[in-house]
């Protein structure tokens, strides 16, 4: 059995500015080394994360996180026993989410109707959702690009 819980928060600084890297650092090193996994979603003002593994481990980060600096009003949403992780292949994935999407989802989130396994496809579907997105633009980007070729080509013909 393993422990997950999710948690949103107020982040402190703005994106883009080397904060979420320097977490990321830390947090991929340390979660290596405590068997942890999850995914870190950044939206304009928050963060939402689900850190999952051995319970001790993530007691352990959990304190660390409610005392860092770098976020405010952390809110843990839900703490569920799973057989199974939502993030296994990620130290700790992350990804940025359109404010709108991110309201709702929190809200969701919130929903004390929820259950546990619908909560984790919701955080799961969020994490899929972006990667399809960002896939199927670089393909679409790919293709703008190679008809771009196509056509510098045709004209010196
Ligand atoms: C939004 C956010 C997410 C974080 N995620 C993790 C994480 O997944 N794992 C981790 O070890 N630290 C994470 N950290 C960093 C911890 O808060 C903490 O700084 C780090 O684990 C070092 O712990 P210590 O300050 O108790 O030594 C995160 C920090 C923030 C602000």
């Amino acid at each position: 059995m393993i422990t997950q819980v999710v948690y949103v928060s107020r982040a402190v600084h703005p994106m883009g500015r080397g904060t979420d890297r320097d977490i990321l650092r830390v947090a991929r090193k340390r979660n290596a080394e405590l068997g942890l996994t999850g995914f870190l979603f950044r939206t304009r003002t928050h963060y939402i994360q689900l850190l999952e593994g051995p319970p001790e481990a993530v007691g352990q980060v959990t304190e660390s996180l409610r005392r860092d600096p770098r976020h405010t009003d952390f809110d843990v949403i839900r703490t569920m026993q799973a057989d199974t992780r939502s993030f296994e292949r990620f130290a700790m994935g992350y990804d940025d989410v359109l404010q709108m999407r991110a309201a709702a989802f929190i809200e969701s989130l919130k929903s004390s109707a929820i259950s546990d396994s619908s909560l984790r496809a919701h955080v799961e579907l969020l994490a899929v959702g972006r990667r399809r997105k960002k896939a199927a633009l670089a393909a679409s980007l790919g293709q703008f690009v190679s008809g771009m070729t196509f056509s510098r080509r045709a004209s010196r013909q």
